[in-house]
């Protein structure tokens, strides 16, 4: 049962909403990019830095083991908010890409060789699709990719023709950055596992974490990615979840400090997962900004947020498309919080400019989803992404600059 959330307050929690660009009110709708940060991750953070900060895992004295008790227990927090077993499911990251990177090249390459194969999708962002093929060209493996419909959806029956006894791996984007998608995720992990009950699934969680309540004791990949800083957290961390015995049975990635058990200059051991994984100092205050973020989501419900953001969409959809000559990219029935779109006459970059002048942030681009963009037949969209502070007068804000660029390229 939803709560009753006053959203509106909550826009207030959010001091870079309070600013203006070129002096006009902020309609913030660059969320998928990267999210607003709420007083709470800048208040945890300030704390960090200026009364409790030292390195951890290392001292011996109370502001380090204090620091180290906060850190760890953000990695329990993490584990709860996605409904993980445990904390040792949970690898700290730079960011989303390291995660899936640090999956291709360590349990990629320990696992794969040529012939084997695996299955992305046609809407993966660079991030899922770049760090496979560097395997792939050290391994010799074959990359095969899903296609989708004209609304967006991923072509399922295509995705079955392809599952093979060489297929390994299949890896796809929980909610598509650059269409709103929102894949079967459960489903296409339930094919790859009837298939072959060994398949590992990786999930590019980075706006599937943000817009809608995630578990993955239930989901069942083996490994789900996501960044901190699109969930309302800092730059800079990053979360891989993986299962546990996956974990356990991959090699590190990266050498160096807090990842050994033994050094010498014959030998070294490692400790287990998820600390194999996480070599050198961490971002610590980063962490300690994530666990903020994931409080103060957690405080709201990300069930509410996403009924929000769904009302939103169904709000900026409507209005979107009673502009003469404006075509909506992806209109998939289930889909999130992002709006892609072009208007005739006007390129992407043109929309995004004049925008910019009427207090409207937005992205145009690729989105980081080149062949994506290949497949709908364009080079670039302008994007509209939503986030739980969004409301009516944004995008209103967006329709009357949208109005301003008919007028320009009429
Ligand atoms: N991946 C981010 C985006 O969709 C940067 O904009």
């Amino acid at each position: 049962m939803a709560k009753d959330i006053n959203f509106e307050k909550h826009r207030n929690d959010f001091p870079m909403l309070k600013t203006q660009m070129h002096g006009k009110r902020l309609a913030f709708l660059d969320s998928a990019a990267s999210a607003q940060k709420p007083q709470a991750v800048i208040d945890a953070m300030d704390a960090v830095y200026e009364s409790g900060y030292a390195n951890i895992h290392r001292g011996l004295y109370q502001v380090s083991q204090k620091l180290t008790a906060d850190f760890e227990a953000v990695r329990a927090k993490v584990a709860t908010f996605i409904g993980a077993p445990s904390e040792k499911n949970i690898i700290f990251t730079r960011n989303a890409t390291e995660g899936i990177n640090l999956v291709a090249q360590s349990w990629g390459r320990a696992n794969l060789k040529a012939g084997d194969e695996i299955i992305l999708t046609a809407m993966e962002h660079h991030a899922n699709i770049v760090p496979w093929q560097m395997l792939r060209d050290r391994t010799g493996i074959t990359i095969k990719i899903v296609p989708f419909d004209k609304d967006g959806v991923l072509d399922l029956a295509a995705f079955e023709r392809m599952l093979t006894h060489k297929t390994r791996l299949v890896s796809f984007v929980h909610i598509s950055n650059a269409l709103g998608t929102i894949n079967p995720a459960r489903k296409i992990i339930e094919i790859a596992k009837d298939f072959y009950p060994d398949m590992k699934v990786l999930v590019d969680g980075s706006q599937g974490i943000v817009h809608s309540p995630v578990n993955m004791t239930a989901l069942d990949a083996d490994f789900y990615v996501f960044t901190g800083h699109k969930l309302y957290g800092p730059t800079g961390i990053g979360v891989l979840y993986g299962k546990e015995a996956v974990l356990q049975s991959m090699p590190p990635w990266q050498g160096g400090g807090d990842m050994i058990e033994r050094v010498s200059f014959e030998e070294t051991t490692y400790r287990p997962a998820p600390y194999r994984f996480e070599a050198g100092t961490p971002p610590i205050a980063e962490v300690i900004g994530l666990g903020a973020a994931i409080d103060y989501v957690s405080a709201i419900g990300m069930n509410n947020v996403a009924a929000h953001e769904s009302e939103l969409l169904s709000y900026g959809t409507k209005k979107l498309r009673e502009i003469e000559g404006l075509t909506i990219h992806g209109n998939a029935p289930e889909k999130a919080g992002i709006l892609s779109f072009t208007m005739k006459g006007a390129h992407p970059s043109d929309i995004g400019t004049i925008l910019d002048q009427c207090g409207v942030a937005i992205r145009a681009g690729h989105h980081c989803c080149m062949p994506l963009m290949e497949r709908l037949g364009l080079d670039a969209t302008a994007r509209a992404s939503l986030g739980l502070y969004s409301n009516r007068e944004d995008i209103d804000q967006l329709v009357e600059g949208l109005h301003k660029v008919r007028e320009m390229f009429r």
